[in-house]
């Protein structure tokens, strides 16, 4: 198996930068000892308090994470150095070190540092600047490969997402495309509110699994073509209910819960399932709110054509402060004047 490797040796190492005298002192005050390829060094989670200097060879530092997942953090060669943790704190070792040539170490234990830090302090500050240094450089590099592993699962996040799209736009044909138009439109007009980066992606989420409740209703009602009796319309407003209930136990999907429950409140408080009125009603439901109502306008109906874009705008315009958030409709229509939607309005061949 490939593994990435977060960091390899510097070009310089720094030991190789010390004046030999320097580096003779430094070997005064250490062991020597001689590993064979495979050997290992130091073992990930157990105490020690060396900090090791590598005079000849090349070894690899390995971390295992919980999932059983081994990652090699570095490889390094003659002039490194590792365990510079051990001269900082006494907790088990992070990561494990492993020969991968015959490898000579020069290891100083904490006292050792503590002698060269009184008898030799120019070379023990050295030593320490470059530790700092280090330190630094490796929790750079852990950052961007969090981040990194991040957007790769929120990748799969959204692909799991989409099956469950899927499974929903197969059941209503009336459904297809309109779940993507209208998590392009709840995106669009959120960037335009300027909501932060991690919010757009839960958005985005919540958008994608807005109408998932409707799963639960039965076909004759989902898909009658004609107008619906009150107790048919009653088993269609519990889908945000419902798709609440399918998800609430998902934690990575927390926040996305407000776009599904909420996006059939109205801001006069005559919505529902809550009955919430105005800005109680969270952000999310008020987004989604508008792109849906929009693209429901803008879409045909067994029982209805679709209206006019003249025609739709004018319903949000007219919605505004009754069914939907001031706000809200404004970032819509400014995105709508500035062409943002065109990809998507009928009569576009993308559509
Ligand atoms: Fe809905």
């Amino acid at each position: 198996m490939v593994r990435e490797i977060l960091m390899t040796s510097n070009p310089t190492p720094y030991f190789h930068t010390l004046p030999e005298k320097d580096y003779q002192k430094v070997v005064q005050y250490s062991r020597k000892r001689f590993y064979l390829p495979g050997d290992v060094i130091v073992r990930e989670r157990t105490l020690t308090d060396t900090f090791c200097i590598i005079e000849t060879g090349k070894v690899e530092i390995t971390k295992k994470f919980s999932d059983g997942e081994e990652m090699t953090l570095a490889l390094m060669e003659a002039g490194d150095f590792f365990g510079e943790m051990a001269l900082l704190d006494q907790g088990p070792r992070s990561a494990s070190v492993r020969a991968l040539t015959g490898t000579t170490i020069l290891e100083l234990s904490r006292e050792s540092f503590e002698h060269l830090l009184v008898e030799e302090p120019t070379i023990a500050y050295g030593i320490m600047r470059e530790l700092g240094k280090r330190l630094r450089e490796t929790g750079a590099l852990l950052i961007s490969h969090l981040e990194r592993k991040n957007k790769e699962l929120q990748e799969a996040y959204l692909g799991t997402v989409q099956a469950l799209v899927n499974a929903l736009e197969a059941r209503d044909p009336y459904m297809k495309g309109h779940t993507e138009r209208v998590t392009f439109l709840a995106k669009r007009i959120a960037e335009r509110l300027q909501i932060d980066k991690e919010d757009l992606f839960a958005l985005e989420i919540g958008a994608l699994l807005h109408d998932l409740g409707k799963i639960g209703i039965p076909d004759l009602v989902l898909q009658k073509p004609g107008p619906l009796e009150p107790e048919e319309r009653y088993r269609i407003m519990e889908h945000p209910q419902l798709g609440e209930a399918i998800l609430r136990n998902i934690r990575y999907l927390e926040r996305s819960i407000p776009s599904i429950l909420y996006h059939h409140e109205r801001i006069d408080g005559k919505g529902y399932p809550g009955g919430l009125s105005g800005k109680s009603i969270p952000l999310f439901g008020r987004i989604i709110a508008v792109a849906d109502s929009f693209d429901a306008m803008m879409s045909d109906r067994p029982y209805r054509h679709r209206m006019s874009l003249t025609q739709a705008v004018e319903q949000l315009r007219q919605g505004m402060d009754q069914q939907f958030d001031r706000q809200v409709v404004e970032a819509f229509l400014q995105a709508l004047e500035e062409g943002e939607f065109d990809r998507i309005l009928p009569g576009n061949p993308q559509t």
